[in-house]
Parts: C-alpha cells; sequence; structure tokens
C-alpha cells in the first residue's frame, strides 16, 4: 500500500487547471470510435479509468493515437467495432463498464467486461435490466447483477424508460443501445444527472430530442466525428475549491472548468454555506459551458442538501462532508443512497473518517448529519480504495491541526493521477 502524508497548510494560493473531465473524456472515445470519420481530443483526461475505456475501443479494432496533446481516433462508423479476442477490463471505472455494457448489447459479435475488485461487488441490474428489455442479452454473476458480465449481441428495439434512478450511466448505457436498436429509444429520470452523453451525441448529428425530464433518440443514423475540447473537471476542481474555502488567507483561480448546470450542484452546495466563488471569463468549448473560477477562503455554516442538488454534486459528497466539518452549525445530507454504492460506500467511509478527526458525525440510510467543529485532528485515515476518499481527507489534512496520513493513495490515479503535486504546489506552509 502506498501512503501519503500531508501537512497542513497556511494558505492555499495560486493559479491552478486540474485534468479534463473525466465523463466528457470517457464519452469522446466512445462516440469517437463509433462515429465516421476522425475525432479529435484535447485536454483528454489520462487516467486509469478512462485508459480502461480506451484500452477496450482498442482491443474491438479502433485506432487511438496520442502525441501526449492531442488524442486522435479513427473512427469505425456504428458497426465497424470488432469483437474483441479477451476479456475487457474496466478496472475501477463504473462508467467504462456500464456505459460500454449498453454499447456491447447490440454489437453482432460476444464480449465480456470485468473490473477491479471494487467494481465486481457494484450493482449492474441498473443496466441490465432495461437492455434486457430492448432484446438485449447480458449474464452476470449472483443472478445477473455483478460483474463480470457476458454480453451476446442481439438485435434490439428502442423502448420507453422510466428510471428510477437518476444516473448518467444508466441512462447513457440505454442511449448508447438506442443508437442500435429499432425505433426510438426513451428514458425518463427522476431528476436530470449529467447530460453531457446527449450534448455529445447531438455534436455528433444524432437524431436526438431532448425535454422535461427526459431524452429520445432515434437510432439508425450514422455520427459524423469531430474536434472536442475537454473542459477541466469541475469534480476534480471541487478538492481544490474546498481548500481554498476552509484554511483561511487564500486565493485560489481555477483555469477553464466545465460548469455544465447538471454538475454545478457543488457550486450551489458551497455558496448556500457562505463560500465566495466567482465564475469568471463565462464561455462554451465543443457544446459544453465552461468558466475561471476564482475562489476565497470564507466562513462556512452548515447547510440541509438534499433533492436534485444530489444528482448534481454526486461525486462531490466526500470532501463537501470535509467541508460540513469546518462549517458552523450542523449540515445535514439527505436523499444521497446512491453514495452507498460508489467506489465504496462513501458515507459510511466518510463517517469513520471524520470520527475519527474529531468530529460528531451520524450516518442515516440516505446521507448523514455532520456538526461543524473549529479544527480537524490530524493522525491516520483511510481510503477505502476510493480515489475521492483519499482527495478528501488529504484535503482535511491541509486544514487539520497536525498532519493527516491516508493509508492507500494509489486510487487517485484513477482520476487524477498529478493530485497531490497540485496540493502540494497551492500549499503555502
Ligand atoms: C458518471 C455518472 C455518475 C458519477 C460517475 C460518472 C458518468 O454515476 O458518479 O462518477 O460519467 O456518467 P451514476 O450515473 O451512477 O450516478
Amino acid at each position: 500500500m502506498q501512503s501519503y502524508t500531508v501537512q497542513p497548510a497556511r494558505a492555499i494560493r495560486g493559479e491552478i487547471r486540474v485534468p479534463g473531465d473525466k465523463s466528457i473524456s470517457h464519452r469522446s472515445i466512445m462516440f469517437g470510435s463509433i462515429a465516421r470519420g476522425t475525432t479529435t481530443i484535447r485536454g483528454f483526461l489520462r487516467g486509469e479509468d478512462n485508459l480502461a475505456t480506451l484500452n477496450a475501443f482498442r482491443a474491438m479494432g479502433v485506432t487511438v493515437t496520442d502525441d501526449g496533446e492531442t488524442l486522435r481516433i479513427e473512427g469505425k462508423g456504428v458497426h465497424g467495432l470488432q469483437e474483441p479476442v479477451d476479456i475487457l477490463d474496466c478496472g475501477n471505472s463504473g462508467t467504462s463498464i456500464r456505459l460500454l455494457t449498453g454499447l456491447l448489447a447490440g454489437q453482432r459479435f460476444f464480449s465480456i467486461l470485468t473490473g477491479d475488485q471494487y467494481l465486481r461487488k457494484r450493482p449492474m441490474k441498473r443496466v441490465i435490466e432495461p437492455l434486457s428489455r430492448m432484446g438485449g442479452c447480458i449474464y452476470g454473476r449472483e443472478g445477473g447483477s455483478k460483474a463480470p458480465l457476458a454480453v451476446v449481441g442481439k438485435p434490439l428495439q428502442g423502448i420507453s424508460y422510466s428510471s428510477p434512478v437518476a444516473s448518467a450511466q444508466v441512462k447513457s448505457a440505454i442511449l448508447l443501445a438506442g443508437l442500435y436498436a429499432e425505433g426510438a429509444t426513451t428514458v425518463t429520470e427522476p431528476h436530470l444527472s449529467r447530460d453531457h452523453s446527449e450534448r455529445m451525441l447531438r455534436f455528433f448529428g444524432a437524431d436526438l430530442d431532448t425535454f422535461a425530464g427526459g431524452v429520445t433518440l432515434r437510432g439508425g443514423r450514422e455520427l459524423r466525428g469531430g474536434h472536442i475540447e475537454v473542459p477541466a473537471d469541475i469534480s476534480s476542481a471541487a478538492f481544490f475549491i474546498i481548500a481554498a474555502l476552509i484554511v483561511p488567507g487564500s486565493e485560489l483561480l481555477i483555469q477553464g472548468v466545465g460548469v455544465n448546470p447538471t454538475r454545478t450542484g457543488i457550486l450551489d452546495i458551497l455558496v448556500a454555506m457562505g463560500g465566495s466563488i466567482e465564475l469568471l471569463n463565462q464561455r462554451e468549448l465543443s457544446g459544453e459551458p465552461v468558466a475561471d473560477l476564482l475562489v476565497k477562503s470564507s466562513r462556512l455554516k452548515g447547510i440541509s442538501i438534499g433533492g436534485d442538488l444530489v444528482p448534481r454534486a454526486i461525486d462531490e459528497f466526500p470532501v463537501i462532508c470535509v467541508a460540513a466539518a469546518l462549517a458552523e452549525g450542523r449540515t445535514v445530507i439527505s436523499d444521497a443512497r446512491e453514495l452507498r454504492v460508489k467506489e465504496t460506500d462513501r458515507i459510511k467511509a466518510m463517517a469513520a473518517n471524520l470520527g475519527r478527526a474529531g468530529v460528531t458525525v451520524s450516518e442515516t440510510e440516505d446521507g448523514m448529519a455532520i456538526v461543524g467543529m473549529e479544527r480537524l485532528k490530524g493522525g491516520d485515515f483511510e481510503s477505502f480504495g476510493d480515489h475521492r476518499i483519499a482527495m478528501a481527507m488529504l484535503v482535511a489534512g491541509v486544514a487539520a491541526s497536525s498532519a493527516v496520513t491516508v493509508d492507500d493513495v494509489s486510487c487517485i490515479a484513477t482520476s487524477f493521477p498529478d493530485f497531490t503535486s497540485l496540493l502540494e504546489r497551492v500549499a503555502i506552509r
């Protein structure tokens, strides 16, 4: 296990750019591979999760070159993928396995998907069930609910599916299958989840309509490749936004961050807590809104977080817990049951870590209550093999009364390979 120790900081200062958006990077490979013509991608996140997606498409005969700056995909067209000769390993990536399951359901070949010990515990029925209704034939462990998954490609029919969870992975898996299905495919969800698939499909010329609460796609049309500029990932920026808010005397500029409204729940939450965050130089890149974020340290106060804010900030809860632990008063998180089926059970993991840092915290079925305090205690903490738990606790470390050690930080490479060096760069001691 590779541990890491961070020392408290006097302030967080500077101008940074965090790596490219993970969700958009996955989709750029997937849609670029099945489009006609060449797709070029700048700002692609070269984290382990995205490289798992890239390797899967290479294994299906797609040529992808990378000069270190621009990725170039020679698209194969909707029906141009080849049967992989081996199992496709999605590593730790839920987005890779769930979206690929949707894409593979309608192919004219057989494939098998697996992942690491964490991914093999995560629920897959949420995609297998709607895909089966479309005519998909997918087998998995534990009655077809866990990876490894075996996908026997079949002709598919469009469906109208009302998803019980607000999940972009479920929605995107169905839309990818819909590209191969006869007729229209409609997905509705209880709250709008991130809409990067809808935006990129439209950018690539798919026949798609969005409406309040859902999306309809008609298959059978070829996609056209193009140039994609991937904005910086707001989920990665979140660690630095909160570090700058909670360490007094901080001021940080984070450049080129994606501010798609389905992802900016974190900004709404932090502003409601009293955080000073300004959006500067707002613009659009490849169909996605982008801004520079100027963050100044602020005295935060506890709030209640639930409802449609939850899917709009779903990946940020580990580090939101850290902000709540240093806010004045109580923060109550509810409607966040999904956190229990992420890379780890993030409610349980953060309750354990914050408790160890001296915070009064109680778990509920669908969230937690956190009573803020002046200063966190340093010491030894666990990542539970989850990149976002590891990074959240290192952010806690810059604001703690003594050093924080996280037991296993190798998982950070899934989404943010240079996280610790960037944190050290902005931490003034
Ligand atoms: C993602 C969707 C979210 C998110 C994950 C990335 C995506 O998962 O937590 O990190 O790229 O579609 P769910 O769709 O399961 O909520």
